[in-house]
């Protein structure tokens, strides 16, 4: 049996973060520069129905068994096969590997989860269609973030960018006019789980002034659909500043990111805001292509500690 690869983007949401755990609509895109790996391959030799894990990134090589069973890589390995109702299977070794940085925002448990599924799948001869994929991933997100609202998991299976309203179809999206964004990584790990948590603990005591929070970046998810539709790219900066205005009064920004947002901005960024769970991790910029080296420099100089810079509605999504 030849060695199965399989292959999941990372992502950065554009819009909409934390508000999308309230219902409010949200706009995810992939970020196929980073990804993260899984290879499958035959383990001769070994007991029937047996998987043995490496993923040297996070010192695991151990059989399948052997992990907790509420470990992420165990449940995602577990519900492939529970899905593809498979009790005997050869036995199989799966290797996993990620370019995206943990903690971070950029989605790397959702990319590990599917490029695992997908990866059991193939080596056991059957294919999973992509909402069952990500809807195996979501249940795997649930250990990472605790209440998840479903959005990475949707964009890194579908890897296009997405305009994610909870518990609703997914919708895909075109991007008029590609537009360029710069990831800057503050280098500080932070649980999502946790600014999850916190935000509903200040819903919960101040309801009225967080749900005024979450309606406003709603509709400027929104807004920004239709100016991306449009390709009325310039307008979609100012959106991004006032989105990051919302997440800092929601508490989930923190000087780390601040900083690098506005160095991006003193540096002639269109726009820029933090992105994914915050307190940490990673901020976007968007970026003229004339503005891309000068605004990646000063990002550098405010001590990011890694920028990407990725296309949106690219060739390839890159
Ligand atoms: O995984 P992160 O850090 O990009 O966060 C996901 C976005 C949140 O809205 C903060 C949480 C969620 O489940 O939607």
């Amino acid at each position: 049996m030849p060695a199965i690869s399989a292959t999941a983007p990372g992502k950065i949401i554009l819009f909409g973060e934390h508000a999308v755990v309230y219902q409010q609509p949200a706009i995810a895109v992939p970020v196929m520069q980073v990804r993260a790996k899984a290879i499958a391959t035959a383990a001769i030799g070994q007991a029937s129905s047996t998987v043995q894990v490496i993923a040297p990134d996070i010192q695991i090589n151990s059989m399948l068994k052997s992990l907790p069973i509420d470990h992420a890589i165990s449940k995602a390995i577990d519900l492939t096969l529970k899905e593809l109702a498979i009790e005997k299977y050869p036995p199989f070794s799966l290797r996993l590997s990620s370019t995206i940085p943990l903690a971070a925002g950029l989605g790397s448990g959702a990319a590990v989860s599917v490029a695992i599924i997908r990866a059991v799948t193939a080596f056991l001869g059957k294919t999973i269609p992509d909402d069952i994929v990500s809807q195996i991933a979501f249940e795997v997100e649930k250990i990472h973030h605790g209440t998840p609202s479903g959005i990475d998991n949707t964009v890194v299976t579908f890897a296009q960018p997405v305009y994610f309203i909870k518990d609703q179809l997914i919708e895909t999206f075109k991007v008029a006019q590609a537009f360029t964004i710069l990831i800057g990584d503050t280098g500080v790990k932070s649980s999502t789980a946790v600014t999850v948590g916190d935000v509903r603990e200040a819903w919960q005591t101040e309801p009225e002034k967080y749900e005024k929070y979450f309606d406003a970046c709603g509709q400027i998810a929104q807004q920004a659909r239709d100016l991306i539709e449009q390709g009325n790219n310039d307008a979609i900066g100012p959106l991004m500043d006032e989105n990051h205005q919302w997440l800092q009064k929601m508490g989930v920004s923190s000087p780390e990111l601040d900083r690098l947002v506005k160095a991006a901005l003193d540096a002639g960024a269109l726009g820029a805001k933090l992105s994914g769970g915050g307190r940490g991790g990673n901020m976007i910029a968007l970026v003229t292509p004339e503005k891309e080296a000068v605004v990646t420099e000063a990002l550098n100089n405010a001590e990011a500690i890694n920028t990407i810079k990725t296309i949106v509605g690219g060739k390839g999504g890159e």
